[in-house]
């Protein structure tokens, strides 16, 4: 899969920058082959939706949720795969808390980049995620949020993707 292939077919609006890398990108369009229900907090350029969209053509029951205090158009050219996709304008911390428990099997955590912000939505992905479900952290390699994880769990908790950029990286915590 080309991501930007796969931009300019599925969107009205051509890819222009990266957030997550692209081999990040395929790393989360792996992730969720055969999930149901997709959380991802943190949209911004949707470099990391797509990856979740792209997969969920062929999984016609996934759903994701976009959580984003700021709304940046994005259409999708594909009517039905756009009615699967819910953005929600509002900050994690107070939109979280209002979502339906052990719902998600995939979250993807890429909001607030400082240690109490990822360890709150980490704590509040916990009460949202299903059994057996994954949560997804990026931009590891930044040290502040490195540090919020191991305050939760211990290194040998996280699978990790280091990138070779001073930021980014991926952290991949199982149930
Ligand atoms: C690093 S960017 C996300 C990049 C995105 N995953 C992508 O692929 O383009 C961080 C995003 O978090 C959003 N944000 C900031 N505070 C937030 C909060 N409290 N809850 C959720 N998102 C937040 C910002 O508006 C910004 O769009």
């Amino acid at each position: 899969m080309d991501p930007i292939a796969f931009c300019t077919q599925y969107a009205r609006r051509p890819f222009r920058k990266w957030s997550v890398t692209p081999a990040e990108w395929e790393i989360l369009h792996v992730q969720a082959q055969n999930r149901r229900n997709i959380l991802e907090i943190g949209s911004y350029l949707y470099t990391s939706s797509l990856a979740f969209i792209a997969a969920m053509q062929a999984l016609p029951e996934c759903i994701l949720t976009s959580i984003d205090p700021v709304h940046r158009d994005m259409d999708l050219r594909d009517d039905a795969l756009q009615r699967r996709w819910l953005r929600i304008i509002g900050y994690s911390e107070d939109v979280m808390p209002q979502l339906r428990p052990h719902a998600y099997d995939l979250i993807f955590v890429d909001g607030v980049h400082n240690t109490p912000a990822v360890m709150g939505d980490f704590q509040r992905g916990l009460k949202l995620l299903s059994e057996g479900g994954t949560i997804i952290f990026h931009d590891v390699n930044h040290w502040k949020i490195r540090k919020g994880l191991l305050e939760m769990y211990p290194e040998d908790r996280y699978e990790w993707h280091n990138s070779t950029t001073r930021s980014k990286g991926l952290a991949i915590w199982r149930m």
